[in-house]
């Protein structure tokens, strides 16, 4: 027997540092859209699984331009190490950007991140010790489950409904931590157009939402990367403009501008931020100058809102898109939200068929999605996808969505047939509303 065997290799044959790993990165595997994104790339399929943002609109030659002036300008700083806090100028700006959603930030409570990723990893944490509770909507961001697991805290999901998080079932969450002794630690909700459900949380449930955490002494954790992408130019009030004292606001410059510039940023209370700056020196020194000064540049001499109508317009077309062509083919018993911003549909397919089961046959039909249990930690949402409109062109995602309704049309029958697939576990909590059939 050799480890070259694949009959015969053990894990350790296969990473001999087994042994050796924190219990923490045990848990690290690659996320359902990640793995993904190799099938999914292929240009014969239609990808409805990648969340990229399209760039095609941005003014290239403009922005080569502003980069190059800023290096033969200020390129002594643009190039060298910046503060953990951010550039000053930049900060500032932020606050003008935020000031549209009515939140009233000082810049000094501004942090610069890589990507409002590593904001979500710096507030993760500076607040959660091992087997303390985040509380998330169900389903959530791939992203912020990641890291809550590699910080080895728990995540309790708290339903949604068309109208985003319930406050009820918020209440009901956190007397169920409270009754097992465990912590609380933060609520981690996105409130608009939410990755992956594509709702958005009512006006008038967010004060009452801000309002039951600061009782529980829970802090609420805003992720806004898609709060100014709302399709008819509607912004909704932040939960930070409700409780200054109490949320923390995450925004990101990758979906209204360029996401490889992987600039992000965290608004804190002040005693909160303290703690940011020293977790983001310590975890990357600071977040890259240059590219920091290139944004600032672009807010300064751009119609940076014109801009952000102009992506707006795109993805709306591409979500009619869509919804139209969802309309059209899919079989009776499905059912899907309707987004009013961002780049996500959630799909909910009839009992008996496994999304992820189905996968493999969707890729040789040519047309890749994200199965919904990758948006659960709890192994919910086999009865979901995740459909995204953000990147492909208008004919390809109709072209895709009738693929994927030929599918779910053919694994329906054979479920007439059969009978169901071993149900693997039952779906999430955000059941669609009527009006969303
Ligand atoms: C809800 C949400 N939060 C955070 C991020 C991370 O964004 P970035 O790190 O590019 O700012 C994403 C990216 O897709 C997201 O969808």
């Amino acid at each position: 027997m050799t480890s070259n065997d694949p009959q015969r290799s053990t894990r350790h044959d296969l990473d001999p540092h087994l042994q050796r790993y924190a219990a923490r990165a045990v848990g690290m595997t690659a996320s359902e859209v990640r793995a993904l994104f190799a099938v999914a790339s292929r240009p014969e399929v239609v990808s409805l699984a990648g969340g990229m943002p399209n760039l095609a609109a941005l003014p290239l030659d403009s922005l080569s331009a502003e980069v190059a002036q800023i290096i033969a300008t200020e390129g002594l700083t643009a190039l060298q190490y910046g503060s953990a806090h951010g550039v000053p100028k930049l900060r500032e700006q932020i606050c003008d950007v935020m000031a549209l959603e009515g939140v009233t930030g000082h810049p000094d409570d501004i942090v610069i991140t890589v990507g409002s990723q590593m904001a979500l990893d710096l507030v993760t944490r500076i607040f959660c010790d091992p087997g303390d509770v985040v509380l998330a909507e169900g389903p959530s961001y791939v992203g912020a489950l990641g890291t809550f697991a590699s910080y080895e805290a728990d995540v309790v999901h708290v339903a949604m409904d068309e109208h985003g998080l319930v406050p009820d079932a918020l209440r009901a969450a956190l007397a169920a931590v409270e009754r097992a002794g465990k912590r609380a630690k933060f609520l981690y909700t996105i409130p608009n157009f939410q990755n992956p459900a594509g709702v958005t949380m009512a006006v008038d449930r967010r004060a009452e939402i801000v309002e039951i955490c600061a009782r529980h002494r829970v802090l609420v954790v805003e992720d806004n990367p898609y709060g100014l992408l709302g399709f008819d130019g509607q912004i909704y009030p932040a939960l930070r403009s409700m409780d200054a004292d109490n949320v923390v606001y995450l925004g990101s410059f990758s979906k209204t501008f360029a996401s490889g510039l992987r600039v992000g940023w965290a608004l804190a209370p002040h005693a909160v931020r303290e703690k940011l700056v020293l977790a983001a020196e310590s975890a990357a020194l600071c977040a890259p100058t240059l590219n920091q000064m290139v944004v600032s540049r672009y807010l300064a001499t751009h119609d940076w809102k014109s801009q952000i109508k102009s992506f707006q317009e795109m993805y709306r077309e591409r979500r009619d898109a869509m919804l139209g062509a969802l309309e059209q083919h899919m079989p009776p018993g499905c059912t899907w939200t309707r987004p009013d911003g961002g780049f996500f549909v959630w799909l909910t397919v009839p009992e008996g068929i496994d999304t992820k089961a189905m996968q493999p046959r969707a890729v040789t039909e040519r047309v890749a999605y994200v199965p919904g249990t990758g948006f659960y930690a709890d192994g919910f949402g086999s009865r979901q996808m995740r459909l995204s409109f953000c990147y492909p062109t208008p004919e390809r995602i109709r072209e895709g969505v009738r693929r994927l309704a030929a599918v779910l049309s053919e694994e329906l029958q054979l479920v007439d047939t059969f009978g169901p697939a071993a149900p693997r576990s039952s779906h999430g909590p955000l059941t669609p509303a009527p009006d969303t059939e």
